[in-house]
């Protein structure tokens, strides 16, 4: 797993401390995960351990009183890197823990080369479309029936800011 990089956040005492992943950690992240998502789109054991432990994958959490309040699970193969999941906590949701975790994570990947990040969300999930659209990710693809042969999911892309400086044209992927 890789580590955070350095990174001075203002401190807010309502925001929960972010730290990176930690094996004692996958219960309470699969709880976590179970909670926010249907059954059948929530990961299995397995499939979450599969993801974690990728020597590409990268995991934060959020931690508020020594408890996991969110976490966010990347894997990355630079200039192109993918969100597995973003899951916060539904009783800590609309105080920034999302976005905190995301732009936490985006430097990172961006300190490693990563230009350009992708992740798939199902249509009918408002909250999550909304939380991507404000965030720079915009629409690239519907993807028929993605989740559970039945429900359709839309392919989302942000480019980093630099990254068109850099000669990334929108659409390049690796
Ligand atoms: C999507 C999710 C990660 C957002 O986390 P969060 O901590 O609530 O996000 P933030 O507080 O940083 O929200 C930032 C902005 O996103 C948008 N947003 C978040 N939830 C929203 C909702 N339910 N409806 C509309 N807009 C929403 C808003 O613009 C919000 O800003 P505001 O609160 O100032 O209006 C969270 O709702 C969640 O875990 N959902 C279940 C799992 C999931 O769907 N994950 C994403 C798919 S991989």
């Amino acid at each position: 797993m890789q580590c955070l990089q350095a990174r001075v956040l203002d401190y807010n005492p309502a925001m929960p401390t972010l730290r990176a992943y930690e094996p004692h950690d996958f219960a309470p992240l699969h709880k976590l995960d179970q909670a926010c998502f249907p059954a059948g789109i929530s990961y299995s054991k397995t499939t979450l351990r599969y993801f974690l432990t990728l020597p590409s994958a990268d995991c934060t959490v959020a931690e508020d009183g020594g408890r996991i309040v969110g976490f966010i699970l990347t894997e990355e193969n630079p200039p192109l890197a993918h969100i597995v999941t973003l899951d916060v906590d539904s009783k800590h949701r609309r105080h920034g823990v999302g976005t905190l975790l995301l732009e936490t994570q985006e430097a990172n990947l961006a300190g490693r080369g990563v230009r350009s990040i992708l992740l798939e969300t199902a249509i009918d999930n408002e909250a999550a479309v909304a939380f991507w659209k404000g965030r720079g990710y915009r629409i690239e693809a519907t993807l028929k029936g993605y989740y559970l042969g039945r429900i359709d999911a839309y392919e989302m892309r942000k480019i980093l800011p630099g990254a068109r400086q850099s000669g990334m044209k929108l659409g390049e992927s690796t």
